[in-house]
């Protein structure tokens, strides 16, 4: 299917402005927005005359928003699904088209037909769907290793992971320090009654353990999707799914990326936007001390699904063989969904969406920023401490220590 691309000449002062000449342009009418994205974009669902839906998703550049968030990777997703469907054409298929790509000066418009779905993750909050999710993940991992990150490879450069996995967080920092100076100026604090190092302080610390042993990934591939994020897999009615809303980078990217991404949206992420954080703060002497949980335990089938989900990729043919000789594939599997909570932080700062808690109070996006800051902060701590010990990494003790 060919899109259709062109440039506009209006300077925009919102994303409803956009909205407004897109559909006045293309004859659509708005049914609603969507709200499930966490990102800086805003997406609505139209229909043309005969009635065909789609989703018109458009980003206005903001100044300081996090990389990834910003309008120029929003652009360089078109050219990544674009390299995806010439280079790995079979996994190119199952991207949602983008039917209209519409650019402004400041701004981008990318239009995908409406795909009538659920998130990848929705099974595990029905009882007993433990089975329906992780059959579909099954053919998930395989098209996205197979069909995806394994038609092309290449050697990782050095600067893997101090660049990619750690540097992504060390590089946000300072949009937390302007939203949170106490929480960010502190060495030490108390979080849930651990006792733990600040991750400015320890992050340059774990760098040098994961040199010894080297987590470095042996081989990188195609960058087949970069933000395999549970809302980006779209679930139709069979067994069939989409996938949308790629990183935007056609740089080489290792497959444990998107897969510690899967786990950081059942730990965390996903819950956290669903049911929202319960925070509460006091000092003992110089060092805050900080008690965070979900404002309802979390769901009984993600709980589950996170303790079956390393032993469950493990049994992956296509994982198998994404990782031949890659030994520490696992381990670094829990260090990138570490530093995944630790960056989602700022994230929250740019969401421009509403999102809502348990109690049905709104979440500000100060409130989540500085849930993720502490549940990544408690995981890292936790690693640095298995890693100390020179011992084979614990992952059920990892991810079960902060009992949420
Ligand atoms: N074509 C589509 N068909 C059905 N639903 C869609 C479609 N496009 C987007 N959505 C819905 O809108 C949500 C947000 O869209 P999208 O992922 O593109 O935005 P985002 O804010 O960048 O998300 P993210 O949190 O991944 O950064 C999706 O999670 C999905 O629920
Ligand atoms: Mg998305």
């Amino acid at each position: 299917m060919n899109k259709k691309s062109w440039r506009e000449d209006l300077f925009a002062g919102s994303e409803l402005e956009v909205l407004e000449l897109v559909c006045e342009r293309l004859k659509f009418e708005v049914i609603e927005e969507i709200l499930e994205g966490g990102s800086a974009a805003r997406v609505w669902l139209a229909n043309d005359s005969a009635g065909d839906r789609f989703a018109v998703k458009i980003v206005v550049a903001t100044p300081g928003v996090v990389d990834g968030h910003d309008i120029d990777s929003f652009r360089l997703k078109v050219t990544q699904i674009d390299s995806i469907r010439t280079k790995a054409p079979k996994l190119g298929e199952t991207y949602l088209p983008i039917l209209y790509n519409v650019e402004g000066e400041n701004w981008a418009c990318q239009i995908t037909p409406y795909f009538e779905s659920t998130d990848q993750a929705a099974p595990l909050r029905q009882p007993g769907g433990e089975d329906v999710f992780f059959r579909n993940y099954a053919r998930f991992v395989d098209d996205l290793l197979v069909k995806g990150y394994g038609v092309e490879t290449a050697a990782p450069p050095p600067d893997y992971l101090e660049r990619i996995v750690i540097g992504r967080f060390l590089r946000r920092i300072p949009m937390l320090e302007s939203a949170f100076p106490e929480a960010l100026a502190a060495d030490n604090m108390v979080i849930n009654g651990h006792f733990c190092i600040a991750p400015k302080i320890l992050l340059p610390h774990l760098l040098r353990q994961t040199a010894h042993p080297d987590m470095s990934p042996v081989r990188l591939g195609l960058c087949a999707h970069g933000d395999a994020n549970t809302r980006n897999v779209l679930c139709g009615i069979e067994t069939e799914f989409r996938l949308i809303d790629p990183r935007g980078s056609t740089e080489f990217w290792d497959p444990v990326y998107d897969l510690a991404k899967s786990l950081f949206c059942l730990t965390v992420w996903d819950p956290a936007l669903r049911l929202g954080f319960n925070i509460c703060s006091s000092a003992r002497g110089e060092t805050p001390d900080y008690a965070v949980s979900f404002q309802r335990p979390l769901y009984a089938g993600y709980k589950r699904a996170i303790e079956e989900f390393l032993p469950f990729l493990a049994q992956q043919a296509g994982v198998q063989e994404m990782m031949q000789g890659d030994a520490c594939w696992k381990s670094r599997l829990l260090l990138t969904h570490d530093l995944h909570v630790l960056a989602e932080a700022p994230c929250r700062l740019s969401d421009r969406k509403p999102k809502f808690g348990a109690d049905g109070a709104l979440s500000t996006p100060e409130d989540l920023a500085l849930g993720f800051y502490l549940l990544g902060t408690l995981f890292i701590n936790e690693l640095a401490r298995q890693l100390e010990s020179g011992d084979e990494l614990d992952a059920v003790r990892h991810l079960s220590f902060i009992g949420l």
